[in-house]
């Protein structure tokens, strides 16, 4: 990896953690608090300063994400992005196609709309962990409104071929939540209707910096049920009652004024991805979990892999070793300086692009005392 982008990152070493938090860039921590305090001088900051500085950022995370400027927002959250997709089908009939054991951000949404009369959920029960057109086209018929996968999965590290999915699903939206992607390998809107994602993981923006993009047929198709007073026409023309007509851009997705700190910090974010190459980041994250996945298996362990190739995989390795509960092994772990995750009684560990191969043979060894003195 280029030095320019090193430098951006402040993580200890034994730091493997990135599929819960990724420790955030110098340049995103910067940009937020820079920008809170120009406007602490109390002049005319909030409009001199703001405004422009908001569509700046909205413009770059466009670009980033592969659409046009008006074509992306910034979002809090991945499951705030998902709530507006949701809420935008009540009234729309059908059903929305989902994988059972997606990440609950990309679950309670549907489940929650879906109670105040929005699509029928139908949640597909994947059994070897392939989200792919096979296991999803037999959920997906003439009513399917929208069909909602994961690009990386939380658990299992699967990379779904996002084109494949478009191809099955016909006529109904895809929405792709990419949290566990964007920032680790390439992630846009591509082929999909709504590509959204936090900021917190991979992209190392910090909390509360999502990014969320929107097809031009999901504008048309999703009502704008949540859209709040900064998103419509004519917005401060207060003498007009509500509703003012929504905007016709992916702002419309917006309860209220725009996450301008998180957008920012997401801009640049995306920005420090550019710096150190998407395809290098790619490489080095796949180098890394693949040394993982190496080292595991020559250990015993039982991994969950169900990839066939590196395509099908990103930065997240989950496995069990036979006879070590994985509590105890992610606390030891701990007190040998690093950082990994329990997930249901199996242990994650998610390297990026900065991590230092020689930390992932000093798991190795750490993992091996643990194997040898079980
Ligand atoms: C696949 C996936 N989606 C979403 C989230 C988080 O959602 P949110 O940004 O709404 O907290 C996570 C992890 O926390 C995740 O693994």
């Amino acid at each position: 990896m280029n030095r320019s982008y090193l430098a951006e990152f402040d993580e200890q070493d034994g730091y493997l953690n990135f599929a819960s938090v990724g420790p955030p860039s110098r340049s995103a921590r910067a940009v937020a608090g820079g920008l809170l305090d120009e406007v602490a001088l109390g002049d005319q900051a909030a409009t001199r300063i703001i405004g422009p500085a908001y569509q700046r950022a909205r413009a770059e995370i466009a670009d980033a994400l592969g659409v046009e400027d008006g074509f992306a927002t910034s979002v809090p959250s991945t499951s705030a992005g998902i709530m507006q997709i949701a809420f935008g089908l009540v009234g729309s009939g059908g059903n929305v196609v989902v994988p059972a054991d997606e990440f609950p951000a990309n679950r309670y949404p549907w489940l929650r709309a879906e109670s105040v009369g929005g699509p029928e959920v139908r949640a597909v029960e994947i059994t070897d962990g392939r989200v792919d057109p096979d296991a999803l086209s037999g959920a997906i018929d003439d009513e399917t409104r929208l069909v909602a996968v994961s690009l990386v999965d939380y658990m299992t590290g699967f990379r779904a071929d996002i084109d494949a999915i478009v191809d099955v699903a016909g006529d109904a939206l895809v929405l792709v939540d990419g949290i566990q992607g964007l920032g680790a390998v390439g992630a846009e809107l591509g082929s999909a209707d709504v590509f959204v994602a936090g900021g917190q993981k991979w992209l190392r923006a910090g909390f509360s910096a999502g990014v969320m993009a929107v097809s031009p047929r999901a504008i048309d198709r999703l009502a704008p049920t949540l859209t709040g007073w900064w998103s419509v026409e004519d917005l401060y023309a207060f003498e007009v009652p509500p509703p003012h007509p929504a905007l016709a851009t992916a702002d419309r997705f917006l309860e209220g004024s725009p996450n301008l700190l998180g957008a920012v910090a997401a801009a640049a974010a995306l920005a420090i991805v550019d710096t150190g190459g998407i395809a290098e980041i790619e490489t080095a994250v796949l180098e890394r979990s693949g040394a993982v996945l190496d080292l595991v298996r020559s250990l015993g362990a039982d991994v969950i892999a169900p990839w066939r190739s590196d395509a099908e995989r990103a930065g997240i390795v989950t496995f069990r070793l036979p006879g070590l509960p994985a509590t105890e092994v992610v606390e030891s772990l701990a007190e040998a300086g690093f950082v990994v995750s329990e997930r249901s009684g199996w242990i994650r560990v998610s390297p990026h692009a900065t991590t230092p191969m020689s930390v992932i043979e000093a798991l190795g060894s750490a993992l091996r005392d643990q194997v040898r003195n079980a």
